[in-house]
């Protein structure tokens, strides 16, 4: 960077790691009618889109499957693990209760002294993170930041309860972002609402060496719908305004990859044609802080999304939170 150029942020490699466990609608409903619950791959499909999902095996935390994602983007990037001067992990599933996924992380990375730190949005965790980093580098407090999506969600799945299991899926996706003379990030919105805790939460918590309270997931579908729908296509809106863009500027939207049904309802709502939506939620399922960076580096490898496209990526999920940054590629 000249000095006293104008400093932005900018993507510059992204990766993504998937486990390789892979379980198919049909290979779900066989795991659970042998619980005694059933599904089948046509309800499944029919209200959700999705077709498979990839979970890790025993053992296999947040942090391992960061790692292979990151280890990818920083190749993309041409940069390597001392290159980078700070480290975001969004999860809401982390190795542990403390240190934070992060920290962990970076010792897998061999890529100490940096700043690293957790961000717990669930489903909006990266575009929270995105958003921090990209203030961070253009504070001048960072150069070269790896920002992290990684989740481990069959670990709080109930699989006696078909209306949530059967949603979530484990993997990783990361991107290098770096200081630059030309944005990047155009713009973003961030919102949250705790009003809505409960429709969407793990309400387990450990005290005293016990786990109080239920430590699986709980969901009311239905409310999570309705809000998810509303407040995409606000915050959608919103940093185009911020960004001095229209809907018409769009290449690609990448909403969190939850249900096909939202997504498809927010590109109509925002009269962008269907082929301008990344869709990965039918092989990846939710993969909750992990959906949006897993479905830009599908993107991006599959040669959809280039340099110099404008991309939205959208989050929304527990808390609850949402919201979007735009960006040119
Ligand atoms: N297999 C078969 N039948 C099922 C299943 C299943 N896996 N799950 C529910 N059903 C049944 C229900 O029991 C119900 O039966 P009934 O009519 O006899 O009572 C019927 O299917 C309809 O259930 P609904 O809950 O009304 O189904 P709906 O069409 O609302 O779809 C869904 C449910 C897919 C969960 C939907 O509400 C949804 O996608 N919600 C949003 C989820 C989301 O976006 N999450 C994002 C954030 S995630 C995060 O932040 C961690």
């Amino acid at each position: 960077m000249k000095p006293n150029a104008p400093r932005y942020s900018r993507i510059t490699g992204t990766g993504s790691w998937l486990p390789p466990r892979r379980l198919t609608n049909h290979d779900m409903a066989a795991m659970l009618a042998a619980r005694g619950v059933e599904t089948s791959d046509e309800w499944i499909v029919e209200r959700t889109g999705i077709r498979a999902r990839h979970f890790a095996d025993d053992g296999v935390n947040a942090s391992d499957l960061a790692l292979h994602a990151a280890r990818h983007a920083l190749e993309a990037a041409g940069r390597r693990a001392e290159d980078v001067d700070l480290i975001i992990v969004a999860t809401s599933t982390p190795d542990m209760v403390f240190p934070s996924t992060a920290c962990i992380l970076q010792a897998k990375l061999g890529a100490s002294g940096c700043p690293a730190f957790d961000v717990q949005a669930v489903c909006s965790g990266f575009v929270y993170g995105l958003t921090i980093a990209d203030a961070m580098i253009r504070a001048g407090s960072a150069s070269c930041a790896l920002v992290i999506g990684a989740e481990v969600f069959s670990r709080i799945l109930d699989f006696d309860d078909r209306t949530t299991c059967v949603l979530f899926g484990d993997g990783a996706g990361a991107v290098v972002l770096e200081a630059s003379e030309e944005p990047g990030i155009l713009a973003s919105d961030l919102h949250a609402d705790g009003r809505h805790v409960g429709i969407l939460c793990t309400p387990g918590t450990v005290s005293g060496g016990q786990v109080l309270g239920d430590p699986l997931l709980k969901m009311d579908g239905q409310a999570v719908f309705k809000l998810a729908i509303g407040v995409l296509e606000q915050s959608a809106r919103a940093v185009l305004e911020k960004a001095g863009r229209s809907e018409a500027d769009l290449d690609w939207l990448i909403p969190h990859q939850a249900n096909i049904r939202i997504m498809q309802g927010t590109a109509k709502k925002l009269k962008l044609p269907l082929d301008k939506l990344i869709v990965t939620v039918h092989e990846h399922g939710n993969t909750s802080a992990a959906s949006v960076p897993l479905a830009l580096d599908a993107a991006v490898k599959s040669g959809r999304v280039k340099r110099g496209d404008t991309v939205m990526l959208e989050g929304v999920g527990g808390g609850f939170t949402w919201g979007a940054v735009l960006l040119d590629f």
